[in-house]
């Protein structure tokens, strides 16, 4: 249906103060989680992590089935057996997922050519662990990304989004959702089952699928840094074309086969290569152990960044005191990667099939 001329500035003004918001936010990447006057933009340290689309027709729960490697991060929106109106991206904690839905968003703010997101009207990117307890994704819309904007109201943003021909949508991180598989039949998870918003694009990043979805689908997962990727981001985000200083970060890297495997994680390469190059201090880490135990307090920092704007001060406030971290870091055993990794990202080891933070 043809937009009014009045709803047509009104969309005008939705997508400019759509592009404000996420200006702020994907000029925002923090690759070292504790130092928060290091922001960056995210086109200046995004690379090519790997992505991989399931082939299983039918959803299975876990990540079996056979995957097959996407050559670029765009095709997840243009590769024919990612073709449908529903979308999961899933990966495991830091593995990126999130950087990626501010790679998509500064594609669509600044039209880059070869973006599948050129295309698209309004792109809607929602942060699901905002969203506890809104029932209205209008609302939603209205207070976490047009806040700044009076003359666009809720009504508004309904209007249009009814009315435009290409929406695209993108939720952050379903496993953070305070109503996540609680069937409470908001506007969320009405999208997720296709039972609201048929002919728009809806796409959900998670840790792990959500307990409701129809057969329509479509899954991608991603993978991690490989070497390419690595050497990638330390030439684009940390030391330009130097080469005797990308060697000097690779050699760090390599000399320690722990480190290499556990730097798959983009979140956890990112800081190991800013921290190699930056500080001298990192040349005095006399073992792994300590560079673990010092890398335990960054995410603590990536948790409580998440846990920042959800209503959870109980959880920073309380429960994850300098004290209480202390006295978890003196019983870690460093030796075991994967509780350190699961601690920092806020999931307890033996919760974590429920997936609730620990507590
Ligand atoms: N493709 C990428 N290019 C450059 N840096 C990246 C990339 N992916 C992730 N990173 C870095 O890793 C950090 C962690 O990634 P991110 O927060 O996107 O992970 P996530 O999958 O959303 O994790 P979580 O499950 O905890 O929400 C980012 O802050 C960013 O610095
Ligand atoms: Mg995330």
């Amino acid at each position: 249906m043809e937009l009014t001329p009045e709803l047509q500035e009104k969309k005008r003004l939705m997508i400019d103060g759509l592009k404000k918001t996420y200006k702020v936010q994907y000029d925002a990447v923090q690759p070292i989680p504790y130092i928060k006057d290091r922001l960056y933009c995210v086109d200046k340290v995004f690379v090519e992590g790997g992505v991989e689309v399931c082939l299983a027709p039918e959803l299975t729960r876990d990540t079996g089935g056979s995957w097959e490697r996407l050559e670029y991060y765009k095709h997840i929106y243009t590769d024919s057996r990612l073709n449908s109106k529903r979308r999961i991206i899933q990966g495991e904690p830091g593995y990126g997922k999130s950087t990626l839905t501010l790679q998509l968003a500064y594609d669509w703010c600044n039209e880059v050519w070869n973006s599948s997101m050129r295309k698209v009207d309004i792109l809607i990117l929602l942060r699901l662990r905002q969203l506890g307890g809104i029932q209205s994704i209008y609302r939603a819309i209205k207070i976490f990304l047009l806040a700044d904007e009076p003359r666009v109201t809720i009504d508004d943003i309904k209007n249009i989004i009814q009315n435009c021909s290409s929406v695209n949508i993108i939720l952050d991180g379903y496993d953070e959702y305070p109503g996540r598989d609680g069937n409470n039949n908001n506007d969320v998870d009405k999208m997720i089952v296709m039972e609201l918003f048929q002919n728009v694009d809806v796409t959900v990043t998670t840790r792990y699928l959500p307990k409701r979805l129809i057969k329509e689908t479509k899954r991608a997962k991603l993978t991690g840094f490989d070497d390419k990727a690595r050497d990638e981001y330390i030439r684009k985000a940390v030391v330009g074309d130097n080469e005797e200083a990308v060697e000097h970060i690779k050699r760090r890297l390599y000399e320690n086969s722990v480190l290499t495997d556990i730097c798959q994680v983009p979140l956890i390469f990112v800081m190991f290569a800013h921290m190699a190059h930056d500080l001298k201090q990192f040349m005095e880490f006399t073992s792994v152990t300590q560079f673990f135990k010092y890398m335990i307090r960054c995410f603590h920092e990536h948790l409580k960044r998440k846990l920042d704007d959800i209503s959870a001060h109980y959880f920073v406030s309380v429960v994850m005191t300098e004290s209480y971290l202390g006295n978890a870091l003196r019983f870690l055993d460093p030796v075991d990667l994967q509780y350190l990794y699961r601690f920092a990202c806020g999931l307890h080891p033996m919760l974590e099939k429920t997936h609730q933070p620990f507590a």
